[in-house]
């Protein structure tokens, strides 16, 4: 169609949105990857949205188009597509990529939003988040190298300098070059093997599923390995730190000493009855943060063959939740909002975990205690469902919901 263009100019506006928006779980990326859930409003979510609907357009946007015809945003995003299609660019991307304040679309400056090239340069390093970024680059530092000689000359806060670094960040910062490239399916080929040995090894039972997820399972260039791990049989309670464990003896992982390697565990208890909950008492956040579950994961960094440093995470699910988890942990982010915003419209709740909805008083796991909603709000059985019949891949998921059946590859709404 042509708009390809238009659609990275909005994805680039969209991360200088994300070095602007401070939240409390600042450093944390791979906790970050829904954003939006704080109140604060989140202009990151507009252009994501914006490059969405860009991409799925069957018409070439050029600067002919009135604001209106742009379907799906409004007057300030459309005017900022339409010298984009006409220019190549606008005046808030040309802000951001020389470190300049941004004004608002009435043209009053907003507060800090100086410094968006700098401020996404190193948010780029895993363990560096929005509000790191912002007091390097408060401090007058302009690059890698910048916070590498400071590094080398003492200048840090530990050691009664300037610079405030932690070891999570220094250990990234030196292993950037590796951290940034895109991995070769080869990578995932190794961390798959080396996990499957230390899975096998560290529980003494063979026949676990290990399956690439995120941007790898899209079959896009990405930036870190993403694997959802599950077992037909055995229980995967514990597994995480035996894995993780395994994985450092044999030198595949760095370990939490030298670098970043988060792991969660024992959160999947009361899950259930949590959830129901929230359905019950409409506490649910649909849209927004679908980087919060309840699984136990690691997000490590994993050592190849040839000795490079790889981000690599880990999503340990029960085996009847796995084709939930396998949805949510393949993205695009941007498909799961508008997948979860669809379930809100039809009153139901969809999660990593579960598709829920409330009946009456009760809270009704769909499909196990009854059906989905249209969107209308009318229950009714899709055709060939009842329930008895349980959901067995992402497909069933997308049937119960009354969307498309999309491959991995179809979801890449950027
Ligand atoms: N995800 C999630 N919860 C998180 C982080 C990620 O549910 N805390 C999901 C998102 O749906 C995301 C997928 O897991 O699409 C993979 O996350 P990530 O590696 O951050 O993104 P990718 O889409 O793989 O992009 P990239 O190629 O840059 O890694
Ligand atoms: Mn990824
Ligand atoms: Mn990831």
């Amino acid at each position: 169609m042509g708009n390809e263009p238009i659609v990275q100019a909005l994805k680039e506006l969209m991360k200088y949105e994300m070095a602007m928006l401070i939240t409390e779980d600042e450093d944390d990326k791979s906790l970050r990857a829904g954003t939006g859930s704080r109140g604060n409003h989140d202009n990151s979510l507009v252009y994501s949205r914006a490059a969405a609907m860009v991409r799925a357009c069957q018409f070439k946007i050029d600067d002919s188009l009135q604001p209106d015809d742009i379907p799906f945003c409004g007057h300030a995003t459309a005017n900022k597509i339409k010298d984009i299609a006409r220019t190549g660019t606008t005046e808030v991307l040309e802000a951001h990529r020389s470190d300049q304040v941004v004004n608002d679309s009435s043209g009053t400056p907003r507060p800090d939003t100086g410094g968006g090239a700098t401020k996404k340069l190193f948010m780029q390093l895993p363990g560096v988040g929005a509000k790191t970024a912002k007091i390097w680059f408060d401090l007058g530092y302009r690059s890698y190298e910048d916070l590498e000689e400071a590094i080398d000359s003492g200048d840090v806060r530990s050691e009664g300098g300037r610079l405030p670094i932690g070891f999570e960040q220094a250990f990234s910062l030196q292993h950037r070059q590796d951290l940034l490239e895109a991995l070769p399916t080869s990578d995932l080929q190794d961390m798959q093997t080396a996990v499957m040995e230390a899975l096998t090894h560290a529980t003494g039972v063979e026949g676990w599923k290990m399956i690439v997820v995120g941007g790898g399972r899209r079959s896009l260039p990405s930036h870190d390995g993403d694997f959802v791990i599950t077992h037909p049989t055995r229980s995967t309670e514990g597994v995480v730190r035996m894995l993780v464990d395994r994985l450092v003896e044999k030198k595949k992982l760095v370990s939490s000493r030298q670098a970043m390697c988060r792991i969660s565990e024992g959160r999947m208890g009361a899950h259930l009855d949590h959830m129901r909950q929230h359905v019950l008492h409409g506490t649910t956040t649909n849209s927004n943060n679908i980087a919060v579950d309840r699984f136990d994961k690691v997000f490590g960094m994993f050592i190849t063959q040839d000795g490079k440093i790889r981000r690599m995470d880990l999503i340990i699910t029960p085996h009847e939740e796995y084709p939930f988890c396998l949805l949510g942990w393949t993205g695009s982010k941007q498909y799961l909002r508008f997948l979860r915003q669809h379930a809100g419209n039809c009153n139901m709740y969809l999660n990593s975990h579960r598709l829920m909805r409330r009946e009456g008083q009760q809270s009704c796991i769909v499909p196990e205690d009854g059906p989905p909603l249209d969107r209308s709000g009318k229950p009714g059985w899709p055709p060939g469902w009842d329930e008895k019949r349980v959901v067995k891949d992402e497909g069933d998921i997308m049937e119960l919901l009354g969307v498309p059946r999309r491959e991995p590859h179809e979801r890449n709404c950027p």
